[in-house]
């Protein structure tokens, strides 16, 4: 059965759904793009990510095309029209579409996107091996573009490599998973993630993390690691709206924790389910 999907006011079979080969987004990864967690049929974290769109949207002077409210009913019906419990609600904006010129206008018409993954969440996590990879991603993580080439790279890289997913390393610090934010946990049980700065994303499920982490009484340290902190951890794991809190059991061929998911990832993974399920909309 083919997913319905919404493209700028319509909501139409996929294979119906088509955008200009003008669009800018297509042109020049001149797009932003959002994907929030689906639970119980049911959207997570959805004020954080709309208020990071926002931002992402500002920092290359756009607005947003509809309204907050507008943009929460379309999740919502795009939810019900696809019979989704668990998984993904993908959006994309861009700025939308004109000739070719490296020169763009602003107040264009914008073109938004949206489309459901299904994809199981909260089923046991057996841990992903990862190996690092230089971070050749433009200078402006922070902002959500669409422009995941480099991103792409390296996982397809890793995959050929028979591992998951790559870690990124910039200046000898990593900065953060293809498409995730990482972490470690220390012999003495800190955990550590990079800080924000323009250099990595700001992930909404790190940011929910770190606050469940702290009223748990975990001791938290945002600044860089390097991969031999990392193999030398007593766990690592990462995050993201996709997978919730995922295990890392492996990192350049050294295991970590007996190869083993460990107990912080875990225990994290278990309350941000718990706590979602209380904030869900
Ligand atoms: N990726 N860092 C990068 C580079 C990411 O692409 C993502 C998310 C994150 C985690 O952010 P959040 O917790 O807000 O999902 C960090 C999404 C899931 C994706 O591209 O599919």
């Amino acid at each position: 059965m083919s997913r319905i999907v919404y493209v700028n006011g319509a909501y139409v079979p996929e294979e119906e759904a088509t955008v200009s080969i003008f669009d800018r987004g297509f042109l020049f990864a001149d797009a932003v793009y959002e994907v929030c967690a689906i639970l119980d049929g049911k959207i997570c974290e959805f004020e954080g990510h709309v208020e990071r769109l926002i931002r992402s949207l500002g920092e290359l002077d756009m607005g947003m095309p509809v309204s907050k409210e507008e943009l929460l009913e379309i999740h919502r019906e795009l939810i019900k029209r696809n019979n989704v419990e668990q998984g993904a609600i993908y959006l994309q904006i861009t700025r939308g579409t004109a000739d070719r010129d490296f020169v763009y206008k602003k107040d264009m018409k914008q073109t938004l996107v949206m489309f459901t993954q299904a994809k199981g969440l909260t089923e046991e996590k057996a841990g992903i091996r990862v190996v690092s990879a230089p971070d050749i991603r433009w200078g402006r993580r922070d902002i959500k573009t669409v422009q995941l080439l480099a991103s792409s790279m390296c996982k397809t890289m890793a995959k050929a490599a028979g591992k998951d997913d790559a870690w990124l390393v910039q200046d000898g610090f990593v900065t953060e998973g293809s498409s995730s934010n990482a972490y470690i946990v220390t012999k003495d049980g800190k955990i550590v993630t990079r800080n924000l700065s323009t250099s990595i994303l700001h992930g909404i499920t790190r940011k929910a993390i770190l606050r469940l982490a702290a009223e748990l009484d975990m001791e938290i340290e945002e600044r860089p690691f390097t991969i031999a902190e990392a193999q030398d951890a007593a766990e690592a794991f990462f995050t993201a709206a996709t997978a919730f809190v995922y295990p890392v059991i492996e990192i350049d061929g050294v295991e970590l924790n007996g190869g083993k998911p460990g107990p912080v990832a875990k225990r994290l993974n278990e309350v941000y389910i718990e706590e979602s399920r209380k904030s869900y909309i």
